[in-house]
């Protein structure tokens, strides 16, 4: 069978620049099943969804037609042919995507997208999100669980906010919101963010981010 290697961990634990390095270094293909639920959200703003309504949220789900390109040298997604890979990153997206996520249609649906783009990636595939060890791939040959201290996560987040000429104030604003995110997605009723009994749990906090890739490559080619 292809190699699957599922990596899940709250915001700022590294992992989406973990797990795109790893696949680029295994020649694995890669897929951020974040940026599903974010193209989604973004898709249910753009045409006045209310986000807070769940049912509202269950009954669109359908509609939108969400692409991810998975290669790890350059990922893409569209929604309806559209390139949202920017605007999916912006503040509005990143405030709602949680409550989007919470809804399990849109669970049941983006799942089903997911399990999809491991099935024709080529040599295999790094996929990495929330419940990649827990829901979607339970079978995968490797899973990483990746942590940080708090402290560790909020840093890097503003670290790359910073260098992307973020001011301060929105920085401040951000810390907050990711708070919340983690809390939401932790207690959520439908696939919470957890740790598979069988995965392996690397705490990033102290290591760099080469010391890190070279751990999860070292899993995989066990
Ligand atoms: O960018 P960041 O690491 O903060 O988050 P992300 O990986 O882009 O995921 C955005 C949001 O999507 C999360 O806060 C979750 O609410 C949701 N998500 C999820 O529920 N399940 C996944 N497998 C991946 C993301």
């Amino acid at each position: 069978a292809p190699v699957v290697v599922a990596i899940d961990g709250p915001s700022g634990s590294g992992k989406s620049t973990v797990s795109r390095a790893v696949a680029a270094r295994l020649g694995l293909s890669f897929l951020d099943t974040g940026a599903m639920y974010r193209a989604m959200t973004w898709w249910m703003l753009a045409n006045d969804v209310d986000v807070t309504d769940a049912e509202a949220v269950a009954v669109a789900c359908g509609k939108p037609v969400i692409v991810s390109g998975t290669d790890a040298d350059g990922p893409t997604i569209t929604v309806d042919g559209q390139d949202v890979s920017g605007p999916i990153r912006g503040p509005e997206v990143t405030a709602q995507v949680s409550a989007v996520a919470a809804v399990p249609a849109v669970r049941a649906r983006l799942v089903e997208l997911q399990r999809g783009c491991a099935e024709v990636a080529e040599r295999g595939i790094v996929a990495e999100g929330r419940d990649m060890g827990t829901v979607v791939f339970p079978q995968a040959t490797v899973k990483v669980f990746l942590t940080a201290s708090e402290a560790a996560r909020a840093e890097r987040r503003a670290a790359e906010l910073r260098a992307k000429g973020v001011d301060e104030a929105t920085i401040v604003a951000m810390a907050a919101d990711l708070a919340r995110r983690d809390a939401a997605d932790s207690s959520r009723e439908t696939a919470p963010l957890a740790q598979a009994a069988d995965a392996v749990l690397v705490d990033t906090s102290e290591l760099t981010l080469e010391q890190v890739i070279d751990r999860i490559a070292a899993l995989v080619e066990e």
